[in-house]
């Protein structure tokens, strides 16, 4: 069938497990179990339950929904005053950025390393923001939290760091943003999950892919019909850190070297966000179950004891096990959709989020750059035809602010658009685009992938965060036709 699209300048021609588990985590909702390393204690078994079908009523069991975040709406906030925790590599860019925002104040600057707070106060040195800053010791984050004048915390600390943080945030009436992942086990999950719903504050996990120029043009177009069904997707974080990682001032207290003692998808949300929201996962279709698998370390292990032997500072590293470098990642959903994910942070591969998108009429690759799309059975569509597709269907938010974000940039302008919409949400008292729950099943996906890896690539059923509401939730708002008015400044 020949498609006309939109003005009519091109037409584009558009047609049309193993199943061997032998076992089933018992989950405990918000019960909750942390599931990495020593401390495990889930429950396998066999009995009369071990069916998909049962697996969400034993996992909901421990928690029933107090409210339902998703959709969502916090009174407006005509100035939104923001705490920074955390300021190493992330948290400064997040300063600036937000820094370029109508109704934002800076109120407070927290690093538990006085010289990273000093390098953002110079930084803001001039401008009409007056801020409390927080540098002495581990536990001065919490007074950050308690600052009365604060609406929301910023999160750009280290992972194992994030759910307390936020929890603590939540519990003194913050609403939050955090860096990804929210969460590294399952019972941080649902700590997030049942402190949002009580406290009835944004917890928002601050994944920023979802806001890249590629992966919103594809929203657009799946949310207007051009994909048909969207029958699979695969994401990825395929990043060479390895040198970063071992790096002795890299990352505070080698924090992200130590997390890759755990064997699994460590860092799933980057290529999982933008899918789920295509999937609308949460809102619509949920996630069922999961299987993982892992290679060899062929690196990590070697490097620490290269590095060892000629430096006493990498001794304790050097009989450490470490994590496989690729992991594989498969995700089945309710609607019988796949999500394929993979991660590998420590080999030499080009940066990739794959972002692969299958519909029945339609699908797209954005990694290698630059994205592509075709349509029915055809080829790609060439760089003309995609720039007037471009044109046609941009999005609402990159009409709006998507060459400001360009100008001010964040990985090319993603972390912009991301952070002006929530500042804008905010303000407008609009539902935020990732809600906790959101934050929480994204982030599982790791834990998660640790049981299957350990188990033999075991599959693993995912929770349910939502408790059901999945199946009446509304998809997130994409047409920008409330709020929209928060200015940028220069
Ligand atoms: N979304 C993205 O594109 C993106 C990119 C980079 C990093 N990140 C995320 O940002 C987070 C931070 O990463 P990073 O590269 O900036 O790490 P980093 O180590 O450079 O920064 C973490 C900061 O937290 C501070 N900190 C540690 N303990 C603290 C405490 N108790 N109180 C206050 N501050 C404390 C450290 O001093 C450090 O400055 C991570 O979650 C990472 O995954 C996200």
């Amino acid at each position: 069938m020949k498609l006309p699209i939109a003005n009519n300048k091109i037409n584009l021609t558009i047609n049309s497990m193993k199943n061997n588990r032998r076992s089933f985590l018992k989950l405990s909702g918000f019960a909750g179990l942390g599931l990495t390393g020593i401390g495990f204690t889930n429950s396998l078994y066999t009995g009369s339950n071990n069916q998909p079908g049962v697996r969400n009523n034993q996992q909901n069991k421990a928690h029933s929904q107090h409210f339902n975040m998703c959709g969502f709406a916090a009174p407006k906030i005509e100035t939104v005053r923001i705490g920074f925790i955390g300021l190493g590599n992330r948290g400064p860019d997040a300063v600036e950025r937000m820094s370029h925002l109508e109704g934002v104040e800076i109120k407070a600057l927290c690093d538990i390393r006085p010289e990273k707070v000093n390098v953002v106060k110079s930084a803001l040195a001039g401008t009409s923001h007056r801020f409390t800053t927080y540098t002495n010791g581990e536990e001065e984050w919490k007074k950050l939290c308690e600052q009365p004048d604060i609406d929301l915390v910023y999160i750009a600390t280290p992972w194992s760091m994030h759910t307390p943080m936020a929890v603590y945030a939540m519990e003194h009436g913050k609403h939050v943003c955090v860096e990804v992942p929210a969460a590294v086990t399952l019972d941080e999950c649902w700590q997030l999950v049942e402190t949002s719903e009580r406290t009835r504050k944004h917890c928002m996990m601050l994944e920023n892919c979802c806001y890249d120029f590629f992966e919103l043009l594809t929203l657009n177009l799946v949310r207007q019909g051009l994909f048909g069904e969207i029958i699979h997707g695969e994401g990825a974080y395929n990043h060479d850190l390895l040198k970063s990682n071992f790096s002795k001032d890299t990352y505070y207290d080698m924090w992200r070297l130590k997390e890759n003692f755990r064997n699994g998808n460590l860092y799933p949300t980057h290529g999982l966000g933008p899918v789920a929201q295509v999937m609308n996962i949460n809102r619509g279709d949920q996630m069922e179950y999961l299987v993982a698998t892992s290679t060899n370390d062929f690196m990590m292990s070697a490097m620490a004891k290269e590095l060892a032997a000629g430096d006493d500072f990498y001794k304790p590293f050097e009989n450490k096990s470490y994590r496989g470098n690729m992991n594989i990642t498969t995700i089945r959903t309710a609607k019988g959709r796949t999500i394929m994910l993979q991660h590998d942070v420590t080999s030499p591969n080009i940066y990739s989020r794959i972002y692969k998108i299958s519909g029945t009429k339609a699908s797209c690759l954005k990694y290698p750059t630059p994205g592509r799309m075709a349509f029915g059975d055809k080829d790609w569509l060439t760089g003309e035809e995609f720039g007037e597709i471009e044109t046609q269907y941009a999005p609402a938010i990159v009409k709006k602010v998507g060459e400001m974000a360009k100008k001010v940039g964040g990985h090319g302008g993603m972390d912009f658009i991301m952070d002006w919409r929530t500042i804008d949400c905010l303000r407008n008292g609009l539902p935020l685009d990732q809600d906790v729950y959101d934050a929480a099943l994204w982030s599982a996906i790791a834990p998660l992938s640790e049981w299957s890896v350990t188990n033999r690539s075991g599959s693993i059923d995912i929770p349910d965060f939502t408790c059901g509401s999945w199946k009446k939730n509304e998809p997130i708002d994409i047409s920008l036709e409330r709020g929209g008015n928060t200015k940028v400044l220069a």
